[in-house]
């Protein structure tokens, strides 16, 4: 049997697949489809200082090849998750990651010294990205300056681990995944949705109440794939991967670019029990490809120069299909 385990930082994880925020229940809602000792960690929906009722209906919408969304960090605010849901995260057997919001960098700082002391949180995963609120203007995520600025103040009020939630919808994100390392995230998360947009040319009427949204699904997966690969190049701490995984194929490429780790979100919509199949299947091709572990392909990716006959990964993936 394959090695899954890898080191993300301070944190060891059975395997590399976690959820990703907002997709797969706040704690244990999805546990009867794959439990959570199959996983790698699992990841909470935002949590806010106050409650969010949300923004206007239609919030979601499929387009042909993925999933526009526009929540608008819908969610019960941090006394109710702290009183409600943590206490039954307390016996997971996983690592549990708590998504954490706020409409200035010291609202994040507050909701990460409330939950320091919460021992059901391992970790804090620091939603910069959101482009559902604030008429998608990405106000943490979108300069070093404003993302580190985040990032400092919650370092400052919790010794948990913290990873920065990055955007693709930016340019130069090398450097803002450098600037939440230099301000003292234990690790990036590369990326949260895609600004999108999809209309019925018949009727003028957008499909999410915004008009605009977060664009998930299969179709981000190259886009996703690149940021993740250039977040690895630029630092040293880890990175999370998260944009349209599906397979075992996927997370094994997230792997190569550069991940130490991958979230999986919108394909667990259509198929709760995904995330344990998955992991099921990177034992297996794993084991086809005669590979001993999956923390031994992290960065293995070539310089895009054709390899001379017989390379590692000719092999890897003539093994693996
Ligand atoms: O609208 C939302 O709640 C989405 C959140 C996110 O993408 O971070």
């Amino acid at each position: 049997m394959p090695d899954l385990k890898v080191k993300l930082g301070p944190l060891e994880l059975r395997n590399p697949v976690l959820s990703a925020s907002g997709t797969y229940g706040h704690g244990l809602e999805m546990c009867h489809f794959t439990p959570p000792e199959r996983l790698g960690g699992l990841v909470s929906k935002t949590v806010t200082p106050r409650p969010r009722p949300g923004n206007a209906a239609p919030r979601i919408c499929e387009t042909e090849a993925g999933l526009i969304n526009s929540i608008g960090l819908e969610n019960r605010g941090l006394d109710a998750y702290v009183a409600d849901t943590l206490p039954t995260m307390a016996g997971a057997d996983t690592v549990v990651f708590t998504n954490i919001g706020g409409e200035s960098p010291e609202e994040f700082a507050d909701v990460a010294a409330r939950l320091d002391a919460e021992e059901a949180v391992d970790a804090l995963e620091i939603n910069l990205s959101c482009p559902n609120v604030d008429g998608g203007r990405l106000p943490f995520a979108t300069s070093p300056e404003s993302a580190a600025r985040v990032v400092a103040l919650v370092r400052a009020a919790t010794e948990k681990p913290i990873f920065a939630k990055l955007s693709p919808n930016v340019a130069g994100l090398g450097d803002i995944a450098r600037a939440v390392e230099e301000a003292g995230a234990d690790g990036v998360t590369a990326v949260n949705t895609l600004l999108a947009l999809s209309v019925d040319w018949r009727t003028g009427q957008p499909g999410v109440a915004t008009v605009q949204g977060g664009y998930s699904g299969p179709a981000i997966k190259p886009v996703a794939l690149r940021c993740a690969w250039e977040c690895a190049r630029s630092v040293s701490i880890p990175v999370i991967g998260c944009g349209g995984v599906a397979t075992a194929d996927d997370v094994l490429e997230y792997l190569v670019a550069g991940c130490t780790a991958v979230q999986l979100g919108t394909a667990c919509f259509a198929d709760p029990a995904l995330p344990g199949r998955v992991v099921a299947d990177l034992d297996r091709k794993l084991a086809e490809a005669g590979v001993a572990t999956a923390a031994e392909l992290i960065g293995t990716i070539a310089d895009g120069r054709p390899a001379a006959g017989g390379s590692r990964d000719a092999h890897l993936q003539e093994a693996a299909r």
